[in-house]
């Protein structure tokens, strides 16, 4: 199993405990796990809804890509640790960290 910390927008912190081969990207669990996520375009990299910032851990996780980063970027308020969740494929990288929820809501 892999564990991670996630922080809601109120400020509540809860263990997330998911199977190593679940296959998909943290905003799809995100969702499942009911943290109230838009992500509008579906993962494409394309709306930020999903933005996390990733308050422990961040240098475990791959790098972001060009599309990410492109879209990060277009942030105003973007920082070092902020990440697109439905880039972030869940695998062992995550194991541990922590993650605080920030995308916009509408
Ligand atoms: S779901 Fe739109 S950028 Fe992640």
């Amino acid at each position: 199993m892999i564990n991670f910390s996630v922080i809601d927008r109120d400020g509540t912190r809860k263990e997330v405990e998911v199977p190593e081969d679940i296959n998909l990207n943290l905003m799809e669990v995100l969702k499942a796990s009911e943290y109230n996520i838009l992500a509008t375009c579906g993962g494409m990299a394309l709306c930020a809804t999903c933005r996390v910032e990733v308050e422990s851990g961040l240098e475990q996780l791959q790098p972001a890509g060009d599309q990410e980063l492109d879209m990060l970027d277009m942030l105003p308020d973007a920082a070092t640790e902020s990440r697109l969740a439905c880039q972030l494929r869940v695998n062992q990288q995550l194991e541990g960290i922590v993650i605080r929820i920030s995308g916009d809501l509408a």
